[in-house]
């Protein structure tokens, strides 16, 4: 063992390539090429004198070699990497990388908070995973980032989470609907209508169904799309009404073919949570950014289209 001439990148390609099941996928992630990739782990492969990753048909598995490996790495890495943030921020440099995953909704004012964040802190690299509630509690569960920004933290999971500002759920129509000028629409003719929602998974569908579920009202959904974008355009389109972020509006002003309409119960109260997995030891740089968010609630809250900042932490201070 003490023989094994092993380098940190090439822990870190193998860690990837193993968590992430896929050699292009870990690429991406570390920002590399996959030839790049692919050589770390064959150096690494020829330094063990044992396959690591092997290839059945399409699919990539580790070997028990591979197995013991990836323990060992264990959570070494990160704390690895922490060691790195905390000397780069002993020298004063605050630098590194911060990893977030944010729900697919959060990509409208995600990356403008980002954009703020990085005018202050220009030594800082980001990489920003979008993906829909289910995927992201997938990722918070294997610890796969620094932070999540989510609509809904999940329950029975051991997390830590503070509450950003708003997130409030609108009716949507198109601007030509017969329902535009009416006002307090009663909630129960919400049961008669055809709906356009985000597919299942996703926190905006879970929170509509909930709703729903608590008035004892059915919910009809004729079409189901995993974009806020294509929702918005099938509603243009007169498919249907949909109820979505009203982030999604107050953004858009070149939209003026969507409105918004005036139903009892709405907007359905919800906020934006910065999340963490409970006891993380956060990176220097996560830590910065959550102190960022807790800063400028006000800035957050223009940037989602909320009416104000809402911060109330479950969470223990951190940093
Ligand atoms: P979604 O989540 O983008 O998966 O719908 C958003 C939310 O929970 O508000």
């Amino acid at each position: 063992m003490s023989g094994m001439r092993i380098t940190l990148g090439q822990l870190k390609a193998f860690e990837a390539v193993a968590r992430l099941g896929s050699f292009s996928r870990a690429a991406e992630e570390l920002h590399v090429t996959q030839p790049a990739v692919s050589k770390k782990v064959r150096l690494l492969q020829e330094e063990v004198g044992l396959t690591v990753v092997e290839h059945v048909g399409k699919r990539l598995y580790l070997t028990a070699a591979g197995r013991e490996l990836l323990t060992t790495c264990g959570d070494w890495l990160e704390t690895w990497s922490r060691f790195e943030q905390s000397i780069a921020d002993l020298k004063g440099l605050k630098k590194g990388r911060l990893g977030l995953a944010v729900v697919t909704t959060g990509k409208y004012f995600m990356p403008r908070v980002l954009g703020s964040f990085c005018d202050l802190y220009p030594g800082i690299d980001i990489s920003m995973q979008v993906l829909n509630r289910d995927r992201l509690v997938e990722r918070l569960t294997r610890n796969s980032d620094d932070l999540y920004i989510m609509g809904a933290p999940p329950d029975g999971l051991e997390i830590e989470s503070e509450r950003l500002m708003e997130n409030p759920l609108v009716v949507l129509a198109p601007a030509l609907h017969p329902w535009t000028n009416r006002r307090c629409i009663p909630f129960a003719e919400l049961a008669d209508v055809a709906f356009v929602m985000r597919e299942q998974g996703s926190g905006t569908r879970m929170a509509v169904e909930r709703e729903f579920q608590e008035r004892g009202l059915p919910l009809r959904v004729k079409l189901e799309l995993g974009s806020n974008e294509a929702i918005k355009q099938a509603v243009a389109g007169g498919l249907g009404l949909s109820i979505l972020s009203r982030s999604m509006v107050r953004l858009d002003t070149t939209e003026p073919e969507l409105v918004e309409l005036d139903v009892q119960g709405f907007p359905i109260r919800r906020y934006w949570y910065v999340v963490w997995p409970g006891g993380k030891q956060l990176s220097v740089v996560a830590r910065t950014f959550l102190i960022f968010l807790r800063e400028n609630a006000g800035l957050l809250a223009g940037f989602a289209g909320s009416p104000r900042p809402a911060t109330e932490t479950t969470a223990n201070p951190v940093g």
